[in-house]
């Protein structure tokens, strides 16, 4: 237990390192590190540009291009939302990337949320065959998940994620004032995906959100910069003995299945990423207790923490289960047609399940 990331987070310097083989690159976390040159000077006389979207840009963008020395010609700016991730969208970054003659030592530089993040990885790694590219993310999505581990996609119409590429930033750095002007459904989405390492690897890290709920949600600093020190230090590690998801990486899937499906029928539009992960991961948790996996009592607390976090933990009534279940077959985590799930033994212990059978989930979808 003394020896959980959790516990380290409350103790070490806000500063992380992923370890992947011989390549390794750092997760910075403070307040105001943006504003400070001192991130930028990494890359020293290289040609650096930025991709963002016009909410975060106006927000934050001025202080990225000072610290980057960049103006506005060297700025992609996309709309912001999940329409983004599209290759309509990659297709006129390559193009501009062209335009403004960024060769293989150029740097992408990703300011916003887990949307900006997806497409301006996506699109550093297929330009001329990968450059480099920093992640500044500004959700709290995106400094707990998805800013770290390389994972960078669009969406096709078929589905989310379908075509993307497994590359690594050179460089993370949260900055939580960022989160000062995040909109409260949008952190409370974040919160989502933090307390799913909870969930999925470190029960007392799950105990000390339940009791911290409040701090949370105020947005207290050190509250604020412990969780996303110990999401991203329990990101760090399970990507550093899985980068390709071959084996434990699945277990950051937890409730994603469900998630994703639940998304995709709001037409990205009804829920948020995070708060349709927050209803799939208690559906994954009564899934897990139906089959017999974990006691029913460790579903329920989650529910009540969710709820607590301000999240939706049922599936709207407007959907329909069927159409749900027939949206979880599509995704790419199910197998020959059997469904393979990331469900739990209780809290803190996550497992790949496969040949769930349907009918079960089912049960599950309908409540
Ligand atoms: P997002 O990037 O769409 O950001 C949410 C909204 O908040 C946007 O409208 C944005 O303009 C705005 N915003 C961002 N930062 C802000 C700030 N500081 N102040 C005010 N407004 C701000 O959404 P998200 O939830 O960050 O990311 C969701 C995306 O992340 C999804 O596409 C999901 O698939 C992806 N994701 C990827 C991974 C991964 O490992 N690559 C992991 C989890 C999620
Ligand atoms: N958010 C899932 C992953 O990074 O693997």
């Amino acid at each position: 237990m003394p020896n959980s990331p959790f516990h380290r987070s409350l103790s070490v310097p806000r500063e992380l390192v992923v370890e992947l083989g011989n390549r390794r690159y750092p997760i910075r976390i403070g307040r105001g590190l943006l504003a400070d040159p001192g991130w930028a000077a990494m890359l020293g006389t290289r040609r650096r540009v930025l991709l963002t979207d016009a909410t975060v840009d106006r927000l934050h963008g001025g202080v990225v291009r000072a610290a980057l020395g960049i103006d506005d010609a060297a700025a992609f700016i996309v709309g912001p939302g999940e329409s983004a991730k599209s290759i309509e969208t990659a297709s006129q970054a390559w193009s501009w990337l062209a335009e403004q003659r960024v060769g293989r030592d150029g740097v992408v530089v990703a300011l916003g949320g887990g949307v900006v993040g997806d497409l301006a990885g996506f699109v550093a790694a297929t330009w001329m065959r990968g450059i480099d590219f920093i992640q500044l993310p500004t959700t709290l999505l995106a400094m707990v998940d998805s800013s770290v581990g390389g994972k960078t996609a669009i969406n096709l119409p078929a589905g989310k994620n379908l075509v993307g590429a497994f590359h690594q930033p050179i460089a993370v750095e949260a900055d939580l004032a960022t989160l000062d002007t995040l909109p409260s459904r949008e952190f409370a989405a974040g919160l989502a995906e933090t307390l799913k390492y909870g969930a999925i690897v470190d029960p007392p890290f799950f105990e000390w959100i339940e009791a911290s709920t409040g701090e949370l949600l105020a947005r207290d600093e050190t509250a604020l910069a412990a969780a996303v020190h110990a999401s991203c230090a329990h990101k760090a590690a399970i990507v550093a003995r899985d980068e390709r998801e071959t084996g434990d990486r699945a277990w950051l899937n937890f409730g994603h299945t469900f998630g994703h499906a639940i998304e995709a029928a709001g037409g990205f539009r009804d829920l948020l990423h995070g708060e349709s992960v927050a209803i799939g991961m208690l559906l994954a948790a009564r899934l897990s207790a139906r089959l017999g996996l974990a006691a029913d009592a460790d579903a329920e607390r989650l529910g009540r923490t969710l709820e607590g976090l301000g999240l939706p933990t049922a599936v709207p009534t407007s959907m329909d289960p069927d159409d749900l279940l027939a949206r979880m077959r599509l995704d790419k985590k199910s197998l020959g047609g059997r469904m393979r799930l990331v469900l739990w033994r209780g809290i803190g212990r996550a497992e790949v399940i496969d040949g769930v059978a349907e009918a079960e989930i089912l049960a599950v979808l309908r409540g």
